[in-house]
């Protein structure tokens, strides 16, 4: 069965979003570092390479589903930070943005019936729940910790042993 083309096209703009949440972590990653953060730095990165992960998921899903994805450009982030709670609550702010995203992917699905869509979209709606209690808690972390140069210390060295995986739950 063909895949809806308004399904097509929601799914094809969220390849670019990944990409983009991909390219913005980067940014993050680059703040930290720059600050002498590098367990910081290595949390982003990994986010950023989940990110990619997620873009890969879906281009495989449309490849799957007989349709060519159409790479679009990537916007600039242009965000800068002057404090390293800033990024945490650039990063919460960004996932909640990207949950409804993927929220009307899955109503678009749902409106045509698209079964197998809503099917594959179900692991990111939960995935989008999980990133966004992450990106809450390190905020919290952050305010309880991160205000003294011992506690800050402890969440950069907690943070440093983040190791990326490869996503498994859809093929890439
Ligand atoms: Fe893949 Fe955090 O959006």
């Amino acid at each position: 069965m063909a895949i809806n083309e308004k399904v097509a096209q929601v799914l094809n703009d969220q390849i670019n979003a990944e990409l983009y949440s991909s390219y913005l972590y980067l940014t993050f990653a680059d703040y930290y570092e720059d600050r002498g953060l590098k367990g910081f730095a290595n949390w982003y990165v990994v986010q950023a390479k989940e990110e990619a992960d997620h873009a890969l998921a879906l281009r495989r899903y449309l490849l799957d589903n007989d349709f060519k994805p159409q790479m679009e450009a990537i916007a600039k982030p242009d965000k800068t930070f002057s404090s390293d709670i800033e990024p945490l609550e650039a990063g919460l702010a960004h996932e909640e943005y990207v949950t409804s995203l993927i929220h009307h992917c899955y109503e678009v699905a749902h409106e045509v019936h698209d079964v197998r869509a809503m099917q594959m979209l179900d692991w990111f709606v939960k995935e989008q729940g999980e990133e966004e209690t992450n990106a809450r808690d390190m905020i919290s972390n952050m305010k309880l910790f991160g205000c003294d140069p011992k506690g800050l210390y402890d969440l950069d060295r907690e943070y440093q042993n983040r190791v990326y995986t490869q996503m498994t739950a859809l093929p890439l």
